[in-house]
């Protein structure tokens, strides 16, 4: 049975221009594509879990224009439930300039716009219906306060919550994150959470057990075509990766949060949930922009079909 989730943060339109490589500094080039995306770091999480499934609401500030109005009718369309999607009077909607290089790695310029609007009290509006979740979903696309108060207003309710802390912040407050379900972290921003080298295998698994022995809950560490680490008190458990001709990489982080949160809330078991968000994070991979890459239940499962049994399990 597909669970409940609610996704507290941003949403984005992406401009993604796509390039042989990344222009020097001062140099102009000419560019192979150019198309607009619906993305965010939020936004793409709760589509991802949407597509899998799951019910989702979110909230979300979005903004005061064509961008904002477009980003509306694409949560609609995906199924997403809209009470909590605001727009923010006078603000632009969050944009996202992205250059895609042709190995499919990107560079991305985020302006926050309206995500920079959403508020402690956004998500006090928010309270009844989030108690009614399996799961809540942050990121660090919105203000930290606002961060640091849904997780607080989530423990209260006894909602579970997974924190994905990306981008990294610099002034991200560990202290007040105590309560986590989940932290899932990159290896840069593992790195910048516990300030450890995270240059081998061995200091990637160091670098996770010191964060879980913060307190912030069990350790998922994503690490790309590596695939991921699972860091729990029973110990750690390696995730693999599934290897795929990449496309385009953008959104393939939220590809495996918003993966991983609909399995989770369905009941699976963290591991299987986890063997899940990193398939489906491999198919987004395979496909160009961020929510435009994010497979149907149908999809995946179709896509599941032609893995390893190991894969299947
Ligand atoms: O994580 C990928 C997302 O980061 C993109 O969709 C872009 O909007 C940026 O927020
Ligand atoms: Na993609």
């Amino acid at each position: 049975m597909a669970g409940r989730i609610a996704v507290i943060g941003s949403n984005n339109v992406d401009l993604v221009t796509t390039v042989a490589r990344l222009p020097a500094r001062g140099e102009t080039l000419a560019g192979t594509g150019f198309s607009t995306g619906f993305g965010g770091k939020g936004a793409n999480q709760a589509v991802a879990a949407a597509r899998l499934g799951s019910a989702v609401t979110m909230v979300t500030r979005t903004g005061d224009d064509g961008f904002g109005r477009d980003m509306r009718r694409n949560l609609q369309t995906a199924g997403i439930e809209l009470t909590h999607v605001t727009p923010a009077p006078g603000l632009p909607n969050g944009v996202a300039s992205i250059f895609v290089e042709s190995s499919g790695e990107n560079a991305i310029v985020i302006v926050a716009g309206a995500n920079g609007a959403l508020s402690p009290t956004d998500v006090d509006r928010a309270a009844s219906d989030l108690a009614r979740c399996d799961l809540i979903l942050l990121q660090l696309e919105v203000p930290l306060e606002t961060v640091y108060h849904a997780v607080a207003v989530a423990g209260g309710l006894g909602v579970p919550v997974i924190l994905n802390p990306a981008p990294a912040a610099p002034g991200l407050e560990l202290a007040r994150l105590r309560g986590l379900g989940w932290i899932c972290p990159n290896e840069t921003e593992l790195a910048q959470l516990t300030g450890l080298p995270v240059g081998t295998p061995a200091q990637i698994e160091a670098a996770a057990r010191a964060l879980f022995a913060q307190g912030l809950g069990n350790v998922v560490v994503t690490l790309g075509a590596r695939g991921a680490a699972l860091v729990t008190a029973a110990g750690t458990t390696p995730i693999p990766a599934l290897t795929v001709a990449p496309v385009d990489t953008t959104g393939a982080g939220d590809a495996f949060v918003g993966a991983f949160a609909h399995h989770l809330a369905a009941g699976d078991a963290p591991e299987r949930a986890l063997r899940r968000a990193s398939a489906y994070a491999a198919l987004s991979v395979t496909r160009p922009g961020a929510q435009s890459s994010y497979a149907t239940q149908a999809e995946f499962a179709a896509f599941l079909a032609t893995q390893p049994s190991t894969v299947q399990s």
